[in-house]
């Protein structure tokens, strides 16, 4: 018998760029302050109370459906929430996360744009988990435990039509920060190639956070990755050139990457792919890592090539110790340009706290984009809209960016702060939202050859 839920009032969030690694306080302040709003049962003492929510009977689905993606033994979370036992013991926190909607991550906000694989936490599950913390987190009756879900270790997609490979693997140091790192996968196919689908493999899902990709034709990354010792280079921002393509990213829980219907990504002739990979290894001891890409080629015809527009500001200065500093970036399409966006990747450094990306089309009808209220640098993603969304010609794409340069925000590079302009570094910032478009009369009509398959 399904239990009536009651909505739990919103605990007031916390800005999520104020909790410090590591930092416990609040989960504590937070149970206090649910045990005093929760309602009480009606109709008095005596009551026919809820159905008692358990570990083995509802959270053990809830957390296989929503957080085991990550929290397993060998995954990027600190810890897993596999057996009661773990899941216990996280109790306070799971719940704090989760009533702050700081778990699992999705950063976007709720009625900017519909995404597809959004990640967001039903409010009946945050409801249903407060519920559980609340009366003690009780483990129930193990004969209630789902099976446990299995995590296939191939290809989700089937054997790729071609894998590239990071050459060595390497060695990722146990540390408290962040590591990222370039590097450059040469191709050797004899014509370009039309890219249908994406999928990545990371060689060490404990210490893989994200990955991201860029094309070089020019052969600016192989000077770079000469330029530094071992395998590949360190980037922090972006690749350290100007791309000329990508064939996407991943993070932790995201599915195969694939295309639309007679639209590809083009992979030019003799193209380095350069794969940069966002690393945190919080065991003890060193991890290698060898990182793969399986490409799908274009079996059928191909009618649209995916563009990517950067809707960007490079002519900002945020002053020292502004704590709200916004940021403006507009482009605006040719009047004849009647594009389909398929997805948006936000992007900014350390101090970046917002961004909204807004199209204003011609006759005013206004179409939110995306909308992030609580940006992280450490959770960035590429966000695919559920259906394309129509960008008529004239339309005018707006990125609004919020930025805080005090000394009071806990990622604040800078010490002290400094002004801060557009760069590569750490220490700089960016304003991008990278648009991933089609063209709508684009009609290639390109044929894979046999060879091209
Ligand atoms: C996409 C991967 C992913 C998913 C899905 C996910 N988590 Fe996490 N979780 C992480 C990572 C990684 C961390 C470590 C902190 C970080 O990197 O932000 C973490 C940290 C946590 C923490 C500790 C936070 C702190 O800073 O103390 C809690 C509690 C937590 N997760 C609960 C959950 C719960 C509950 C779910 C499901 C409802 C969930 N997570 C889903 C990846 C994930």
């Amino acid at each position: 018998m399904a239990a009536t839920r009651r909505p739990l009032p919103p605990v007031p969030a916390r800005p999520g760029h104020l909790r410090r690694p590591g930092r416990r306080g609040g989960a504590a302040a937070a149970v206090a302050l649910l045990v005093l709003l929760l309602p009480t049962p009606p109709g008095g003492p005596g009551a026919q109370a809820e159905a008692p929510v358990t570990f083995s009977n509802q959270i053990a689905r809830l957390f296989q459906q929503h957080c085991v993606e990550c929290h397993r033994p060998g995954d990027i979370a600190p810890f897993a929430l596999v057996r009661y036992r773990d899941a216990y013991k996280a109790r306070t926190d799971i719940l704090e996360q989760t009533q702050k909607r700081l778990m699992p991550p999705w950063k976007p906000a709720p009625g900017h744009g519909e995404f597809a694989d959004a990640r967001r936490l039903p409010d009946a599950d945050v409801d249903l988990i407060a519920r559980w913390v609340l009366a003690g987190a009780p483990e129930g009756d193990r004969r209630d435990l789902p099976p446990e879900r299995r995590f296939e270790a191939g290809w989700r997609r089937g054997l790729p039509d071609a894998t590239l490979t990071v050459a060595t693997p390497f060695r990722v140091p146990p540390s408290r920060d962040d590591l990222y790192r370039c590097f450059v996968i040469p191709t050797d196919f004899p014509e370009d190639r039309w890219v249908t689908a994406v999928e990545f493999r990371p060689g060490e899902r404990k210490v893989v956070h994200h990955l991201l990709t860029y094309l070089d034709t020019e052969g600016e990354a192989e000077r770079l990755d000469a330029a530094s010792p071992g395998e590949g280079y360190p980037c922090f921002g972006g690749p350290g050139f100007l791309p000329r393509g990508a064939l996407g990213g991943w993070a932790p829980g995201a599915p195969p990457h694939v295309m639309p219907e007679r639209v590809g990504m083009l992979l030019p002739r003799g193209a380095r792919v350069v794969l940069q990979v966002h690393y945190h290894n919080r065991t003890r001891a060193p991890v290698a890592d060898q990182t793969q890409i399986g490409l799908h080629f274009a079996r059928g015809p191909i009618d649209k090539r995916v563009r990517v527009i950067p809707v960007l500001n490079r002519g900002f200065q945020i002053p020292a110790g502004a704590r709200r500093h916004e940021v403006r970036a507009s482009y605006t399409l040719q009047p004849t340009w009647n594009l389909h966006a398929i997805a948006v990747t936000p992007h900014m450094h350390l101090l970046g706290r917002e961004m909204t990306v807004t199209a204003t089309q011609p006759d005013g009808t206004t179409r939110p984009l995306i909308r992030i209220d609580d940006w992280d640098f450490h959770w960035q993603g590429s966000y695919t809209f559920k259906e394309p969304v129509p960008l008529p010609g004239g339309t005018r794409i707006d990125v609004v960016a919020v930025y805080d340069n005090s000394a009071e925000n806990p990622r604040q590079p800078n010490r002290p702060p400094k002004d801060v302009t557009w760069g590569e570094n750490t220490t700089d910032e960016m304003c991008i939202a990278f648009v991933r478009v089609t063209v709508d009369a684009e009609r290639l009509g390109h044929q894979p050859t046999a060879a091209a398959r």
